[in-house]
Order: C-alpha cells, then structure tokens, then sequence
C-alpha cells in the first residue's frame, strides 16, 4: 500500500479580494502534493475558505450583502483562482458547510464536558481585522504586532480554553520532536516569545457578534473563529466521526503549511486542542515567509496588491508559478517587483529553458526530418552530463524533503544550463555540415532530448502546463510516477519529434513591459469601483423542460490561435466527445492561445452555427464575467473525459 501524505494549506479568509502574496502557500503545497503523488505517495492536499468572524459581518453589511452572499461570492472567486492556477486540491473545505459546523459544535461540547473550557469575563486589547486579542507586551509601537492596525480596549463575557494547562505538554512536545515547528527559528520564536512568558487561557467564544457557528448549549455565543477555522483540518476527513474512512486514512497531517503570522495558531493553539481531543497530533507545522511588494507584506489594505488573475492571464500561469516558486526563499521574506517578475520569465524560462527545448526540437527537425536519432558512442563530455541526468532525480527530491523547494528548481536549472553550455560545446550546427559527423550528431541530438525529457518530468510539479508541452512535443504524456522516468535512455529512436507551436516562453521587452504594467497599475488606481455594468435585469423564469433545451457538454482545447484580424476573438479546436469542431470565443484579453490548449471546458454543443470574422463558430465556450468586466472559462471541478453530458 502506499504511503499517506496529508498536506493542508491555511483556510482562506472570505472577507476581501485575493492577491499574490495569498497564491503563495497554495501554490507551493500544489508542487509538494504534486511532487508527492509523482513519488508514489497517496496524497490528500486539503485546502478551503474560513468563512465565519466579525469582519465578514462588517464587510457583508458594507456590501448591502447577507454574510452567507458575502462569502459565496469570495468563494467563487477563490476556486476560480485556484482552478486557474492549476491547485490540485483533493478538498475544498468551507467553514459555513454543515457537515463542518456541526462537527465544531461537537468538538466545543466535547472541549466542555472535559473540563477545558470554561466562562468568564474577558478584558483584552482586541483587533478587529485580524479577530485576536494582544496584551500590551506583544504589541508593536501600540498597533497590532501582525498588521500594524490599532486594537482597541474591549471586555465581554466568553468561554475560555484552558491553554495555560497545556503548557508542559507543549513543551515537551517540541523537545522530542525538533523539527515539529520548522524552520527553527520560528521555533525559537514561539518558545521563547509565547511558552516561556507563560500561556495564558484562550477566549473562544464571542456574544457581540452573530455570525459564526452557535454554541449549542448557549444560545448567545458563538464560537470564536480559531476553534472554528483550527477545526477545519479533521472536519474536513469526517471528524467527530473517527471511523471515517478518510479521518481513519489520513489523520494526522503529514504537515500544516502556514504562512509565519499564523505559526503560533498552528503550533501552539492547534496541538493543544487535538491534546483535549485525545487526538494523535501533526506531524510538522511549516511557517513560510511573505511575499513582500515594495519592502511591506501585499495586502489589499495597504493598497499593494498585485492581482494574480491578470498576471495568469498576460504572462501565463506557469509563470506566475514559476516565480513564487522560485524567487521566494523558503522560510524567509521575498521580494515581489515588476521587474524581479519579468527578469525570471526572461532569463529563466525564454532563455534558459526555452532555447534548449526549441534549439533541440529544431536541429531535430531539421536535420533527422523529426525523427529522434539512436544514439552511438559516448565521450567523456556526453558522460558528464549523462550523470547529471542520473542524478537529478536524488537532488531534487533530497531539496523537497527539506522544503527547499527555490533549491529544487535550482538543481533542474543546473542541468538545464548545462545542457545549454552542452549544445556551445558539441555545436551541433557544425557537425550538420559533414556528413562524416552524423553519429556524433545523432548522439549528441539523443542526449540532449533526454535532458530535457528528464527536466520536463522533474519540472511537472512546479510548472504542469510547460511540462506537459514539453514532453508532448517528444510524443510522450505527463508522467504518473517518477520512477523510471527520471533516469538516462527511454527515449527510443525513431519516435517523432515535433517542435512546439510558437515558443513556450514568449521573450519579454521588459522596458516596454514595465511601462505598460505601471500604465496599467495608474489606470487601475484612477478606475472607479465597478468598470463594467452588469445586467441587473432579471432574465424570466424558465421552466425545467425549457433548460433541458441546452446541450452541455465537457469539451477538452486540442488547438487555439487568435482570429486574424480581431484582438478579441480566439479559434478554438475542441473535442467533445468522438467529434472536434471549430469555436470562436471573445476572450483573447483575458487567455492567450497557449494558455487555451489541453483546457477541459463547458460547451454549450445545440447552439445554431455563426459564421463570424468569415469563420464558421460552432457552439460555444461558456465563461463567468464578474462586476469588474473579468473573464474565466468554466471548467469541470475535476477533468472529466471530454463529450461528459452536463444536467
Ligand atoms: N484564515 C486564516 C487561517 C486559518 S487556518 C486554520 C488566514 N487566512 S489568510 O487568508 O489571511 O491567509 C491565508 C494564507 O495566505 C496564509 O498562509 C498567509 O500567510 C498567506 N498569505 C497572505 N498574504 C501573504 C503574502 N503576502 N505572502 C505570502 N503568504 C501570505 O490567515
């Protein structure tokens, strides 16, 4: 059997728009549950939205919205982003799902039978935004030590946890087990800031606001959002319900991945509750670092945000990938800026990886006619780099063990480099030009497509799409497992290669680039709220035979280009089912034709054909636009095989 790996992100606020720096936790537990599965790990990667809390009150009230509206609309708006970036979550949790409530209401009732909970009057310095109490000690210049806001004075009746009794336990917890909270300096943080000064009993219960799950045993409190929003990590496996297949499979995490101002809820808070619990506890709790704009954590009230669904859709998911994956050192603080973004995609992937794909494909194409060549006899120079192929393998996973993840890629672009200088030395161009060196060439064309294929694999987890690009222009499919495709000589001679439509990484302008970005950030500041009216006219009321009228179908993009002579529309090939057909959809602003390709879609399959721009559309795509004019196109939660009726 397998081996379990558990790996969960934070749950999400749903009180305000997501931005870059919130891509981060999610994208790197997508590469470590993906890297995982590749390893033969039987991976659950859970992730979700914390939905409950006084801001949501606020802000739902602010927006003339119920909270349940409120949320709803934020969630959307997540999955979408998470669809978008490829997070390949195994579940969603949301903290307003009954199954979730009602399982926090048990844990409470459970945590008060047993002693641990109790009542009385709480006196605290409270900020609103970030839903914790600080005492005058943990406060920076006066404002709260996480975002710097002011807190204010405030007392009220709640339910307290017993911490303070958890405290020895605590202590040895992390005794025995060193590498519980990781990196080790937030280790020494919580010991020595929080468990040394003395734990002091947690408030976790609220009566001056509604919206959060009631205590079933007293009407006027609801449960404070750390019980609650904690909780979501054995909900989510059928906790209370022990026998749960999946709580029974999984529990406990493999690791907490958390960003570092929340490491003190995980680390110390969480353990103790599972202790109450009498439950087994994580086995890592990992504090990453921030992804910091102009020097201050991205956040949408300090009016830094960088919003990732542009990003995605003008330079291509992967990239977007790419960077996070890469410039943030893991553990520690990285700096997002325009020009650190472009900089990477252009030296990274247009150059680095880019060329040795396209140079390679290339010289194949034009000098074997596409077909890969067997290789002959190897030299020392081919046996250096035979060996990095070998060896990648081992590296990179010794780097992921440690969470190194920025040292990973690094080793993939060590032999990528290498392969680069590889094409310098043999220069192949010049062995085209005798046909005496044609072994030498055919050897020297067969070692590095095998670079690559084993960089393409290597690189499945951090970047899918360019991976999956990559290897299919070698007419191989994603890989399932590592094993075996990570070692020198699978490729066979005589399989076809084919160079990639257009180059994987367009080559940035970066001056130009920037100019147009900084426009772009100016004309957003200056935009009014809403740029886009939306239809506020109610459509009429249909019957259920009326909507079984449309045909829906799951469709799979084999091919896309952009419409000549039209900036909006995009010529999609889509196969649904055992036909293709050809649909034009206006979304060009929003997807290039590379970022359509291998995309499962939502096909409405009767529509009567058009003919548009002299092009016959038939059918069409079906896409969600929000209040701000924004595009996506809907997908199937999880890729269904394409022609999948939809009711
Ligand atoms: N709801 C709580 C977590 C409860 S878990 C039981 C929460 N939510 S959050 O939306 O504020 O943060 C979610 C994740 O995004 C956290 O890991 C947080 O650290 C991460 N990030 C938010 N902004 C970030 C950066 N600028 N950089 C990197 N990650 C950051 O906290």
């Amino acid at each position: 059997m397998n081996k379990k790996y558990y790996i969960t992100t934070p749950i999400y606020y749903s009180s305000g728009n997501f931005h870059l720096g919130h891509c981060y936790t999610t994208v790197v537990c997508d590469a470590l549950a993906r890297f995982k599965r590749l390893e033969g790990f039987d991976v659950f990667y859970l992730t979700g939205t914390d939905e409950h809390g006084q801001k949501v009150e606020q802000k739902a009230k602010e927006a003339n919205k119920t909270p349940k509206e409120f949320v709803d609309a934020l969630y959307e708006q997540i999955v979408s982003l998470w669809s978008l970036l490829g997070i390949s979550y195994d579940k969603f949790i949301r903290t307003t799902d009954d199954y979730h409530v009602e399982a926090v209401q048990k844990i409470f009732k459970k945590l008060y039978e047993k002693g641990d909970l109790y009542k009385a009057q709480y006196e605290g310095l409270y900020c609103t935004p970030c839903e914790s109490f600080w005492t005058e000690s943990q406060l920076v210049n006066g404002k709260c030590p996480d975002c710097g806001r002011e807190v204010k004075m405030m007392q009220e009746e709640s339910y307290f946890f017993k911490l303070s009794k958890y405290q020895d336990k605590l202590m040895e917890l992390y005794e025995k087990n060193p590498d519980f909270i990781s990196p080790k300096s937030r280790m020494n943080e919580m010991v020595n800031n929080f468990i040394k000064p003395g734990l002091k009993d947690l408030c976790v219960s609220r009566t001056s606001f509604k919206w959060g799950i009631p205590v079933t045993f007293d009407d006027s409190h609801v449960i404070y959002v750390w019980i609650d929003a904690l909780s979501n990590y054995i909900t989510a496996l059928g906790y209370p319900n022990v026998q749960d297949s999946l709580f029974t499979k999984y529990w406990p995490a493999d690791i907490h991945m958390v960003g570092k101002e929340i490491v003190r809820f995980h680390s110390i808070i969480w353990p103790a509750i599972l202790m109450a619990l009498d439950l087994p506890l994580p086995k890592q709790v990992y504090g990453h670092g921030w992804l910091l704009f102009g020097g201050d954590k991205m956040s949408k009230s300090k009016g830094n945000v960088t919003d990732p669904f542009v990003l995605c859709n003008k330079f291509g998911v992967d990239s977007v990938r790419y960077f996070l994956l890469r410039e943030v050192p893991f553990g520690s603080d990285g700096l997002y800026t325009n020009r650190a973004f472009l900089s990477r995609l252009n030296s990274d992937l247009a150059n680095d990886l880019g060329n040795l794909v396209s140079r390679t494909t290339a010289m194949i194409e034009q000098n074997f006619a596409g077909v890969l060549p067997t290789p002959y006899d190897s030299i020392d120079m081919d046996h250096e780099i035979i060996g990095m192929i070998n060896n990648l393998f081992i590296s990179v996973k010794n780097k992921m063990d440690e969470l190194h993840v920025p040292e990973a890629l690094s080793d993939i672009w060590t032999l990528v480099q290498r392969a680069n200088k590889y094409i310098d030395e043999t220069k192949p161009w010049a062995l085209a030009k005798n046909p005496d060196n044609r072994e030498r060439l055919a050897t020297v064309l067969y070692n590095l497509s095998e670079a690559i294929r084993v960089i393409a694999v290597m690189l499945s987890p951090f970047i899918p799409n360019s991976s999956k690009i990559i290897l299919e222009s070698f007419g191989l499919k994603e890989p399932k497992l590592f094993e075996e495709n990570t070692t020198f000589g699978k490729l066979k001679g005589g399989e076809t290669v084919k160079r990639t439509e257009g180059p994987i990484f367009p080559r940035i302008n970066i001056e130009k680039e920037l100019q147009n970005m900084e426009g772009e950030e100016e004309s957003t500041e200056k935009k009014p709220e809403i740029t886009k009216k939306h239809s506020v006219e109610k459509k009429d009321i249909i019957n259920i035979q009326d909507f079984a009228k449309v045909e829906l179908k799951t469709g799979k993009i084999l091919a896309c280009e952009k419409l000549p002579n039209s900036s909006k529309l995009l010529k999609s090939t889509v196969e649904i089912g055992g036909e293709t057909r050809t649909i034009l959809s206006g979304i060009a602003k929003w997807y290039s034709p590379e970022m359509m390709v291998g995309r499962n879609v939502v096909v409405v399959t009767n529509l009567a054909s058009a003919s548009i721009g002299g092009v016959m559309s038939e059918g069409m795509l079906l896409c969600a636009e929000d209040t701000q004019g924004n595009v996506v196109l809907l997908t199937p939660e999880k890729a269904m095989e394409s022609g999948s009726i939809i009711s």
